[in-house]
């Protein structure tokens, strides 16, 4: 993808004494009482940041936290322990300045954080009158927010159209270079593991993969219903019918590829979902109708484990399994020291898949760890994000 890196205009002494706006996601989870229970965003962030101050430039950047009502800001609403996160990390206060959109005072050196952009009306819908002012803030706009890549939001979208400068910083020229590097580009084989409860709400990935990639590996719910349209029993398991036949054509666009998508031959079932169950590991063929199956089996784990370990590129988003539970977290865990130990290049993407990553504590060889969680699905479904379509025509001006 041909995009102005920010990087690049760092290296080149183009961003001393600028203004700079920085668009990061740091939607970050927090508890009741506002605390923020997981922080990898605000710490993706960082870099950009340290790299526009250092380069000289006058700094500003704002996220949107959580799905506010425009117009109507509420205490709740605030970036400010995200800034006062982010200020620990940075060793440096970091004030938050409410009311931002008609003008920021900020000097070179200084960084400020602007309050939850998207409590700014017209921000969702992408306002040209917002979009317009928000560019007029700043020389140089910088898009780090891989996680909301998928949106075409005022500050995400419309400020790229009209900033003097529209450039990806480091974060969102890394989400893409691995996309690249994965999808676009891969060495082969190339495998993806698609798992979660539904078919239905990763049926467009399913289909996409079902036309690049060598080896499609399904997991949990999804299985199941490949398990039912390859003709097995699968008792109680959470399936879908209704989506057999697309579950089919997943299977016939592969084998007519020369591609597969490994059923499972083993499994290990429970009568009740919790975890303390009785987990029984079974042929898939010995699937009773009272049985829920909760995971693979060992010996379809080892399976695919031998061929995660020889595959070129391997693109994970979903545990195989109901890893939370010790009793059926096997296959997962299998699978991610296969990932880990494997010499190909692999994406992980998704708050199941790196809950599970950091179980096995194998974050430092997974090729790249993805940011993003609706965007990273998106990319998957082989969708153009707005923020590359947008950077990329702005790099082409
Ligand atoms: C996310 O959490 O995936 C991103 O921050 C995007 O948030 P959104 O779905 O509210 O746009």
């Amino acid at each position: 993808m041909n995009v102005i890196r920010f990087s690049d205009l760092c290296a080149q002494g183009k961003v001393a004494g600028k203004r700079v706006f920085i668009r990061a996601d740091l939607n970050v989870p927090q508890d009741d009482a506002g605390n923020i229970t997981e922080d990898t965003r605000v710490r993706a962030s960082v870099p950009c940041i340290e790299m526009a101050l250092k380069a000289g430039a006058a700094v500003m950047v704002t996220s949107h936290l959580g799905r506010p009502t425009e117009g109507a800001f509420k205490p709740e609403d605030s970036l400010s322990p995200v800034a006062r996160r982010m200020g620990e990390l940075m060793g440096r206060e970091i004030p938050v300045l409410a009311d931002w959109v008609d003008g920021v005072t900020v000097v070179p050196g200084q960084l400020v954080m602007l309050e939850n952009c998207r409590v700014n009306k017209g921000e969702k819908k992408n306002n040209e009158e917002l979009a317009k002012k928000m560019a007029a803030l700043c020389d140089i706009f910088v898009h780090d927010a891989f996680g909301t890549a998928h949106r075409a939001e005022a500050s995400t979208y419309g400020i790229a159209e009209f900033a003097p400068i529209a450039c990806a910083g480091p974060l969102l020229a890394a989400e893409m270079d691995a996309i690249t590097k994965a999808l676009l580009a891969p060495k082969r084989p190339l495998v993806a593991i698609v798992a979660g409860s539904k078919v239905s709400t990763k049926l467009t990935i399913l289909k996409a993969l079902a036309a690049n990639v060598d080896q499609l590996i399904v997991g949990g719910g999804i299985a199941n219903t490949f398990l039912l349209a390859a003709g097995m029993k699968i008792g109680k398991s959470l399936a879908e019918p209704d989506l057999l036949a697309e579950a089919t054509a997943v299977i016939e666009a592969m084998r007519a590829r020369g591609a597969a998508v490994p059923i499972p031959t083993d499994v290990v079932t429970a009568k009740s979902f919790s975890a303390d169950a009785v987990a029984t590991t079974k042929l898939a063929t010995e699937v009773e109708d009272d049985d829920l199956i909760l995971d693979i089996g060992p010996v379809t784990a080892q399976l695919l484990a031998d061929q995660l370990k020889s595959a070129g590129t391997i693109v994970w988003n979903g545990p195989v399994g109901v890893f939370e539970f010790a009793a059926f977290e096997n296959g997962t865990k299998t699978i991610a020291h296969a990932i880990a130990e494997s010499s190909a290049f692999s994406i992980a993407g998704g708050g199941d898949t790196l809950a599970a990553i950091a179980k096995y504590g194998i974050e430092h060889k997974i090729g790249y760890i993805s940011t993003g969680g609706g965007a990273f699905l998106e990319v998957l479904e082989g969708k153009t994000l707005p923020a590359f379509e947008i950077l990329s025509r702005r790099a082409a001006q």
